[in-house]
């Protein structure tokens, strides 16, 4: 990034349609929409089975324009313009002032184009336009559309900083000593030669200096020119998942004296290292308790906001999440610079789809073409984030079948990916045992990555005692928030079109979290896991809709079924049920978390099997004040039912789950967990009576007045004693004024296709979320929730 980069989100006009001639600067468009970036038009809805819901049933195909007008200063003529497009959806095609300029398939990667020659300096009107055109079936889920990421204009001095200019590596990290190896590009468009000097200055997380060097190097005219520089820095201040800690590089290029550009990097001095027995950070061994997460980010679609991905990423962390894996294609760059701040490792993947064919329309049609360049871009996009510790080449590839050529082709992207970053070890995600073993692919990268094969983990390491290994996709449980099935059955699909929370349902290759967490402790060579997914994402609504995982074309025979129902946190970002499993086993701060919901009403004595998931040793149970007995973790299991392929038998003693048989009757549950023989956590459940009130809470009561920052705010409807109703479904209507607007509205049940632009929302087990925007003027943000028969409530927040 440099000073001079110029944000140009604002200002852009859409038109969704073909529109003949728009490439032409004298194109009238002055009836089209007037909007700012990043934009996503497709989650304006509507909803509509005909649009598949498998990709979300939402509008994301068909032609979309964007132009935007501009004047350049007369002082930018002689340097170079470029205009970078942090990400398009999809198949984008860009002519400035008429000419084309040029076209990127992906959807998920960045490109940039020099357009210098292109512009007018004269104060007159320039105009860039960009078409995009995804197509139907091109995608396994929901991808957005439009130019949903950033985009900048950067004007530089004919001598400058390249694209992606510097390339920062940590060759040594010791507790005493890092040396740090940084290569620049320095970029020469003018017709003579030049000698320059580089200089890097190093900022410790405090913001002093820390290191400083130079070199002079010649660049000859129209080439791009190297520096490499190794720095020292003492007693380094190193990034883990605990202290994130972040040094930033202000590389300065002088040319006679004069600096002639400036660009800063951010860094982390780290050292990641990988055997076949586990993987090291600073040399200390770590498990990846890992989520797949998908880019889009529920009710806002695929446009990026900042804060909608870290607040992702810190509910994640919440859960004891220590890793992400981009599935399946390069994220934004806010959710890899979130990661470097949070303390994240993250395996950057790059493909769903080499050349065989997943869908109809999809990336394999450009993988010939694009494949190389896609990758590499993404690598040299990446490689500064010291959150980065394993690149992959691919998802689930169809080629693992191809005895003949997939090695083959395995061996070229993992090439390419060495070609660029030696540092990082590579990946690729298998779902078959043992064809890509036998085939020789699964060897051609680094560690090997294992998906839904937890009764294989043995077989690999009996039969390839060399191979490193990690669980890149495990567990695929499904559950609706909130909604409770009984009696328990392990049943394919319910006719609610909901799955139960009791967290044991998924398609046939899936299993509960618990079987997950055993083979992790009975393979202690895996490097762990990453499940999918953290969070419900728009589209794949398995285990409804029809098909299996690997069925081309249309799902919708259980529509309106269109979201997923795999994560631990639903779409709005409430924790499920399981979010609480996972904590319970990836996090040592007491917690304990008790299910389902006490109101049974018409099943009074019948038997209710309530759940407990906790860090704790034990815990006892109450049922309006009397003991049902105390459970001993790892002593007391439970019996799940289970079936799966490649699993022997019907169920599992889990002794990750305490559990009891109660009898209902209407009053509380309420648990308490001990630890050392002391009570240190309790939760108590009310049977809550009908609904009284609307609660409202806000994630934070202070943002940033800058257009683009988020408040999060949660709706439960409660009880006249502060009880979340957990069966209400109250529609709630919004209004809001001030320095701000409400953007969306969601409640995490997979089965509403109201929009998500609406200012009401009907809430699902007894709530639903709204967010708000602020405006670019500082002052106050109210929130008004109200609701037919219930007390109203309002919430403010203030912006700055
Ligand atoms: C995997 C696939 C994911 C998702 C998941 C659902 O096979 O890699 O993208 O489809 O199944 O269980």
């Amino acid at each position: 990034m440099k000073a001079q980069d110029i944000n140009f989100n604002a200002s852009w006009k859409f038109y969704n349609a073909e529109a003949e001639g728009a490439e032409a600067p004298e194109f009238n468009d002055s009836d089209w929409r007037n909007l700012n970036l990043p934009h996503d038009w497709a989650i304006e809805g509507p909803f509509d089975i005909k649009y598949n819901a498998r990709s979300g049933g939402l509008p994301f195909h068909g032609t979309g324009w964007y132009r935007k007008h501009f004047k350049m200063e007369a002082d930018a003529k002689g340097k170079v313009v470029r205009i970078e497009f942090e990400g398009a959806m999809y198949n984008a095609h860009v002519w400035v002032n008429g000419e084309f300029i040029g076209n990127r398939p992906f959807g998920y990667i960045g490109f940039e184009y020099d357009i210098s020659k292109h512009l007018k300096y004269d104060g007159s009107d320039n105009v860039i336009a960009v078409k995009l055109k995804p197509e139907d079936l091109s995608t396994r889920w929901y991808p957005g559309a439009g130019i949903y990421r950033s985009v900048w204009l950067k004007i530089d001095n004919k001598v400058h900083v390249g694209q992606w200019g510097t390339y920062i590596t940590t060759p040594t990290v010791t507790k005493d000593l890092a040396v740090v190896q940084n290569e620049t590009t320095v970029v020469n468009k003018s017709s003579e030669s030049v000698e320059v000097k580089v200089n890097h200055e190093y900022f410790s997380p405090e913001g002093e200096s820390v290191s400083f060097i130079d070199e002079t190097i010649s660049v000859a005219a129209n080439t791009s020119g190297t520096s490499q520089l190794f720095s020292k820095i003492k007693n380094p201040k190193r990034w883990d998942t605990e202290n994130p800690n972040l040094y930033d590089v202000v590389t300065t290029i002088t040319q006679n004296g004069n600096v002639v550009d400036t660009y800063k990097s951010r860094i982390g001095l780290r050292s990641i290292r990988y055997t076949k027995d586990g993987f090291f950070l600073n040399d200390k061994p770590v498990r990846f308790n890992g989520v797949c997460l998908h880019h889009d980010n529920g009710a806002l679609g695929a446009a990026v906001y900042r804060r909608a991905d870290e607040r992702k990423l810190q509910i994640m962390k919440s859960m004891g999440v220590n890793a992400i894996r981009t599935s399946h294609n390069p994220p934004s760059r806010e959710l890899l610079e979130l990661c470097d701040e949070l303390g994240l490792m993250v395996q950057d993947e790059a493909f769903d789809v080499w050349k065989m064919e997943k869908v109809p329309n999809g990336y394999n049609l450009f993988f010939d073409e694009w494949g190389e360049r896609d990758l590499k871009d993404m690598i040299k996009r990446d490689r500064n984030h010291p959150s980065i510790i394993m690149w992959s080449i691919g998802n689930e590839i169809i080629e693992q079948k191809d005895k003949k050529n997939g090695w083959k082709v395995a061996k070229r992207l993992n090439a390419y990916c060495k070609e660029i970053d030696p540092t990082r070890p590579t990946s690729a995600g298998f779902n078959h045992y043992s064809s890509p073993y036998d085939n020789n692919m699964a060897q051609q990268v680094d560690i090997a990555g294992m998906n839904y094969k937890p009764t294989h983990y043995v077989d690999v390491r009996n039969n390839y005692p060399e191979l490193p290994f990690v669980a890149t996709e495990t567990s695929s449980c499904t559950s609706s928030r909130g909604i409770y099935h009984l009696p328990i059955e392990k049943y394919r699909v319910h006719e609610s079109k909901h799955v139960t929370s009791y967290d044991l349902i998924g398609p046939v290759w899936a299993y509960p979290p618990d079987i997950e967490f055993h083979y992790q402790e009975q393979n202690p060579h895996v490097m762990g896991e990453f499940i999918w997914t953290g969070f419900d994402y728009l589209g794949e609504p398995t285990p409804y809709g029809g098909r299996d995982n690997s069925t081309n074309g249309y799902w919708n025979d259980d529509w309106p079924s269109k979201s997923s129902y795999f994560g631990a946190v639903d779409l709005c970002g409430f924790p499920k049920d399981r979010f609480f499993l996972y904590q319970s086993q990836w996090t040592t701060k007491p917690m304990i978390h008790l299910l389902p919901h006490w109101n049974w009403k018409g099943m009074e004595g019948q038997d209710i099997p309530v759940y407990c998931y906790t860090n704790c040793d034990s815990a006892e149970l109450f049922v309006n004040g009397k003991s049902m007995g105390k459970k001993v973790k790892g002593k007391d299991l439970t019996e799940l039912l289970v079936s799966f392929n490649d699993y022997e038998g019907e169920t599992f003693q889990s002794k990750y789950r305490l559990s009891w048989n109660v009898p209902y009757k209407a009053g509380d549950i309420r648990v308490i967990g001990y630890k050392d023989g002391k009570p240190v956590q309790e939760e108590q459940i009310f049977t809550a009576g009908k609904p009284a009130k609307i609660n409202l809470s806000v994630d934070r009561t202070e943002i940033n007045a800058d257009g683009v920052d988020l408040a999060y705010v949660t709706v439960r409807i409660e009880d006249k004693n502060g009880n979340l109703c957990p069966m209400a479904d109250n529609l709630v209507n919004f209004s809001v004024k001030g320095a701000g607007r409400l953007i969306a509205v969601d409640n995490g049940n997979q089965i509403s296709v109201e929009s998500f632009q609406a200012n009401h929302r009907k809430t699902f087990s007894g709530m639903c979320l709204a967010v708000l925007k602020s405006s670019e003027h500082s002052g106050t943000i109210t929130l008004k929730a109200t609701s037919k028969g219930l007390k109203s409530k309002s919430v403010t927040v203030q912006t700055k």
